[in-house]
This record gives C-alpha cells, structure tokens and sequence, in this order.
C-alpha cells in the first residue's frame, strides 16, 4: 500500500499531508501560517510521495491548507539564518548544485505522470514555486479568489520548478514571456481567459468542484483513462502519422489485455 511506504512520520517537518482514499490520494501544502511556503523539504517530500504513488492511484489532488494555495519558496531561504532545520538553497559554485535542483524539480515532474491524472486545487494566492505546482498538474480548478503570479524575475531568479514548459503551453509565449518578465498577478477571471483553470469557482465551493471531478474522472475504465494520457501527452510532439500509429498500438493493447480477462 502506498500509505504505507509514505506514512505520517515520512512527511514530518516536510509541511505536507496525504491522505488516501481508494484511487484518490490527497496532498496537502499543511502550513497555512507561512501561507504554505515552500523549502527543500517540501520538495523532497513531494518527490517522496510521487515515488510512493507512482501507479498506485487513478488521481491526485493537490491543495493548500488555509487562505492561499502557496506563497512559493520560503523567503527565509535567501536570508543568512535560512529556515531551521532546513538545508540551505544550493550553492550554484557547488558540483552538486544542478543535481539538487534535479532533486527539487523530482517534486513536480511526478504529477504529470501517464499513470494518473493530478488536479490543482487552487484559492487564494499561487506565487512562485506554488504557480509553478498548480502547472505541474493536468488540470487546475480554481476559487475565484485565485491570484497567480511567477514572480521569480522579480526577486532575480528564473522560474526552475518545471513551470516554464507548461506555462508557454497553456498561454502561449507572449503572454508567457508579458506575464513573467512583468511578474504581475493574474486573477481567476483572466486566468480562465487565458486557459489556466479548467474550472472557477465560488471559494465555497472549491472542495465539492474538486470532489466532483474526480468521481467523473474516476467514471471511466481505468486502463483506457491511462492509455489515453498517454496518448494525450504525446500527441504535441509526434507527427499525425506517428501519432495514429500510437493510437492504433495502444488500442490493441487494450482489446489484447479485455480478450485476456
Ligand atoms: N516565505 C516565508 N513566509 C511567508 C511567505 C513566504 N513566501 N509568504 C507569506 N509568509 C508569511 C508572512 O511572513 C506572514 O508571517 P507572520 O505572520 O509571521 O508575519 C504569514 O506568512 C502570513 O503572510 P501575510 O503576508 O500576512 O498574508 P497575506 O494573506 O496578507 O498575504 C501573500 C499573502 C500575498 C502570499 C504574501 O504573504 C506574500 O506576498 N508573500 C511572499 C510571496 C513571495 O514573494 N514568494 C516568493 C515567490 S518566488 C519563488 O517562489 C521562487
């Protein structure tokens, strides 16, 4: 069982919770008086979960506990005392340097596996590392007091969790290269505008939103929800002719697998 490989006392100091339900699992950013700002450990963590969950559930929800999705990285990193018990951001004059922000950036890519569908479940701000999780996910769902804003150029930083990729994807370049190089905040309105919520809502209502995605999401066969991620997530990159051939391939492995029930 997955719960058991990352138990409670794994994600102590972490600052995040999982819960699982059957198919479902649940993480949660757990430190709303920080407004869920991240640390190494976090992402260590999310990393940890993603290993542990790696098949073993249909969908994941990720959400933040209190007013704001996620305040992005803990701005006590970049002061000399840093955060307690926390190690310090990587030195870049390190040779170790490109292997720990690997190590960091482990704790996003998982969410876009084929095997599962992940969903951000977004109120309140999303800055930062946070903006970069919510795109991490297939899909957000969002209260409409969403804020999103990559303000990593603001404070002399690149965008380095994984964000930039799907971020250009979803709102094209421009508004990409606007939105970043202004750090500026985009609220729920323009975000659905803009193809970055799948969903608004009202904030009250963010959690039954979710829930209901999920049970549609869980409403269909399993292996050909899965085979069609992966279908889905490849068809950017692959001609059409590729990408017929791997639509014929994976429908014989499905009918082979129901033949074989
Ligand atoms: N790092 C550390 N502590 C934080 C962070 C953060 N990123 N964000 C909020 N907090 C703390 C505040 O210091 C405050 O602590 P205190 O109660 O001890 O004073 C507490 O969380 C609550 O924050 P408020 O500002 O009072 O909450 P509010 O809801 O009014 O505002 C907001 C929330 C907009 C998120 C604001 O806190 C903020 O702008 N935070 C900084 C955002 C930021 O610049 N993040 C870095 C992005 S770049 C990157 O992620 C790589």
């Amino acid at each position: 069982m997955p719960a058991d490989l990352v138990g409670p006392a794994d994600l102590v100091g972490t600052g995040l919770e999982l819960s699982i339900c059957a198919d479902v699992a649940t993480v949660t950013l757990a430190r709303p008086e920080r407004r869920n700002a991240m640390t190494p450990g976090m992402w260590r963590g999310l990393a940890r979960i993603g290993n542990a969950l790696a098949g073993a559930v249909r969908v994941v929800v990720v959400r933040g506990a209190g007013p704001s999705f996620c305040a992005g990285i803990d701005l006590r990193m970049f002061s000399a005392e840093g955060v307690p018990g926390e190690e310090a951001n990587p030195d870049p004059a390190d040779a170790a340097f490109d292997e720990s922000v690997a190590g960091f950036q482990a704790g996003y890519t998982w969410l876009r596996d084929p095997s599962l569908v992940s969903i951000a479940a977004v109120q309140g701000h999303a800055i930062g590392a946070g903006f970069q999780l919510a795109l991490a996910c297939d899909l957000r769902v969002i209260a409409d007091d969403a804020k999103f804003c990559m303000k990593e150029p603001a404070l002399g930083l690149v965008p380095d969790l994984t964000g930039t990729k799907p971020l250009v994807e979803i709102v094209g370049l421009p508004r990409a290269i606007e939105m970043c190089l202004t750090a500026r905040t985009v609220d729920a309105a323009e975000a659905a505008q803009l193809r970055l919520a799948e969903l608004v809502v009202p904030r009250a209502d963010l959690d039954a939103a979710v829930s209901d995605l999920v049970a549609a999401l869980l409403s269909t066969d399993a292996g050909a929800a899965r085979a069609t991620k992966a279908l889905l997530v490849q068809a950017q990159g692959n001609t059409l002719e590729q990408q017929a051939a791997a639509e014929r391939a994976a429908q014989a492995v499905l009918l082979a697998a129901r033949r074989g029930r």
